[in-house]
């Protein structure tokens, strides 16, 4: 029993299978409490593995996003803002909008919580692994301006045109902004 536990212990870190090492014993505790079979006890240690990953995972495409914070609709105060929908909010994070090829424009004035909300949808977003990146109206300006002087305009709407939800904050700013010319919004 020794060394094969020893033997099992060597082969979940050589795999660097660390979350099934950490919960072993406990887990072969739980099996001989509960009575568990082989495959039931498999899954459970393998569970903790993938939770793990998932974890990892939405905190990468969180990373990704580039959100300018990570506040979401939890941390939003309602009552604060009565003309704003809860509702719609919270239909907004369940993502239906992009299977139905909708786009959401938030309009009002400074500090009423756009950007707020814009970015707890995103990270919503990211939680169920839709890809997302958040930019700054002005930022996507730029960069594409730059892109089309250094000849690789089609390549860089192509890289934004691939995220499956592009969140463009202070659009009126960079509207308002005489160097761009005329930015038409629909
Ligand atoms: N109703 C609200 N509940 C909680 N925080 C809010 C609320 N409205 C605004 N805020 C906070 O106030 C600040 C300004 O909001 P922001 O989303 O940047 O406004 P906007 O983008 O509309 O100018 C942010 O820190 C935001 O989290
Ligand atoms: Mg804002």
């Amino acid at each position: 029993m020794n060394s094969s536990y020893n033997k099992l212990v060597n082969n979940l870190e050589y795999l660097k299978l660390k979350q099934m090492l950490v919960h072993l014993d406990e887990t072969i505790d739980f099996m001989t409490n509960n009575q568990l079979s082989f495959t039931e006890t498999l899954i459970k240690l393998t569970d903790y593995e993938i939770d793990m990953k998932e974890v990892n995972m939405v905190k990468s495409m969180v990373k990704v996003g580039a959100f300018p914070h990570l506040k979401e609709v939890k941390d939003f105060d309602f009552d604060f803002q009565p003309t704003i929908n809860k509702q719609q909010i919270l239909d907004f994070t369940t993502l239906r909008f992009i299977e139905q090829k909708e786009n959401i424009v938030f309009l009002g004035t400074s500090g009423v919580g756009k950007t707020h909300l814009a970015t707890a949808i995103g990270i919503a977003a990211a939680k169920k692994r839709t890809s997302t990146y958040f930019i700054k109206c002005n930022d996507l300006i730029l960069n594409l301006k730059r892109a089309k002087l250094e000849n690789r305009l089609e390549n860089r709407l192509k890289h934004y045109a691939k995220y499956k939800l592009l969140i463009i904050d202070e659009l009126c700013k960079a509207s308002h902004n005489s160097s761009y010319g005329k930015l038409l919004i629909m």
